[in-house]
């Protein structure tokens, strides 16, 4: 199937600032009130983001710091009782993957009345949120280059108290419009640079091999893949080069356009538990099982030799070395134990690895058998 579909107008670099924000004025003439969500550290006063605070003057505008990470059921709805009073009609996202799924879950959930935290769990299990006529428009400028959500439908929320992890998602929750600056990327910590970069090569690569695989996906995914593999090596030495900064924050642009429309496969779908379980950063739990995964799902590929190009490889054996490389360059262990993982906890992993829509989106069927020989192999 052929069939590409992705609405979010976007901005790139810094350039595109000052049009984001005459678009920003059209289009939300008749807003009065923004919610503005963003990552703390003072990051909606940026230089870069001038143009888009002078639109936002004209606006009555509350503004939340979403500090956490990996926004779980309790924060959403804490977060819900504080925002509840004021009476948004757009909401603003000024941050990393966290800040956006929960603008997008405050979009999703505004309309609804939700007083515990169980009737929030229950809103999102049951995907009651699907029933509302109306969804709050949002708008996304990422500081992270990473998880492409800025132009995906759906948030992750986790639930520790349940063992769960659930998805938000709904083709209203495509953002109106995101604003890419590569500038805002230059604060990121370099092992969140890192870690995001990784999530964002797998996502490109997992769109490559999905189920919902088609060849428009095909070509953003090859794109940010080569983009991701050339300026990652590099970053170590030169954080702050703008054009490094430029060429991730495109890479994982182009992952997310690309698995906007095809979610991702058994790399995501066992990363969950690994992150629950262990705490193993997001881009680290999903990349962990890249290249194994690769090797298991090589003879169901579309054109593999273009991937392996992608990847600046002959063979799966040299795209592992590459990941590997990746991992060494920047101090990161590719082996699970060193993240506390045992055979035991490999076996709870496998358990809970198995998301629908995420591990039955792999092309090539996974067993427990040879996911529990996949994971002791890279203990
Ligand atoms: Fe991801």
């Amino acid at each position: 199937m052929n069939h590409f579909y992705n609405p979010v107008a976007v901005s790139l670099g810094t350039e595109s600032a000052e049009a984001f924000a005459e678009l920003f004025n059209e289009r939300y003439a008749g807003v009065k009130r923004v919610l503005l969500l963003t990552r703390g550290g003072g990051v909606e006063k940026s230089d870069c983001l001038q143009p888009v605070l002078n639109a936002l003057s004209k606006k009555e505008t509350l503004l939340i710091e979403v500090t956490l990470n990996n926004p779980n059921v309790a924060d959403i709805w804490k977060l819900k009782q504080e925002i509840e009073p004021f009476q948004y009609d757009l909401i603003v996202a000024i941050g990393g993957g966290s800040v956006m799924d929960a603008a997008k879950v405050m979009s999703a959930l505004q309309h609804k009345t939700l007083s515990t935290v169980a009737e929030v769990r229950g809103a999102i299990t049951s995907e009651a949120y699907r029933s509302e006529l109306y969804f709050t428009p949002w708008v996304g400028i990422p500081t992270t280059s990473g998880t492409g959500s800025e132009v995906t439908c759906w948030a992750t929320v986790w639930d520790e108290e349940c063992g769960s992890k659930y998805s938000v998602s709904d083709e209203r929750l495509y953002a109106n419009a995101a604003l890419i600056l590569p500038e805002l990327t230059v604060t990121m910590p370099l092992r969140l640079s890192v870690a995001t970069a990784l999530d964002a090569l797998c996502h490109a690569t997992e769109a490559y091999w999905s189920m919902h695989t088609n060849t428009v996906t095909r070509v953003y995914a090859l794109q940010a893949i080569e983009r991701i593999r050339l300026s990652l090596p590099l970053l170590i030495e030169q954080p702050d080069n703008l054009v490094l900064r430029e060429q991730l924050s495109l890479g994982s642009l182009m992952a997310g356009l690309a698995f906007s429309n095809t979610r991702t496969t058994a790399c995501h779908s066992i990363s969950y538990p690994l992150t629950m379980l262990f705490g193993i950063d997001h881009g680290i739990a999903a990349s962990i099982t890249l290249s194994t995964v690769l090797k298991h799902n090589f003879d169901a590929l579309i054109e593999p030799d273009k991937l392996l190009c992608a990847f600046g490889a002959a063979n799966v054996e040299e795209v592992d070395r590459l990941i590997r490389n990746m991992y060494t360059i920047y101090g990161l262990s590719s082996n699970l134990s060193s993240y506390g993982v045992t055979v035991e906890g490999i076996r709870e992993v496998v358990s809970l690895a198995y998301t629908k829509g995420r591990m039955d989106n792999n092309p090539v069927e996974i067993s427990s058998e040879e996911l529990e020989r996949m994971l002791v192999s890279l203990l």
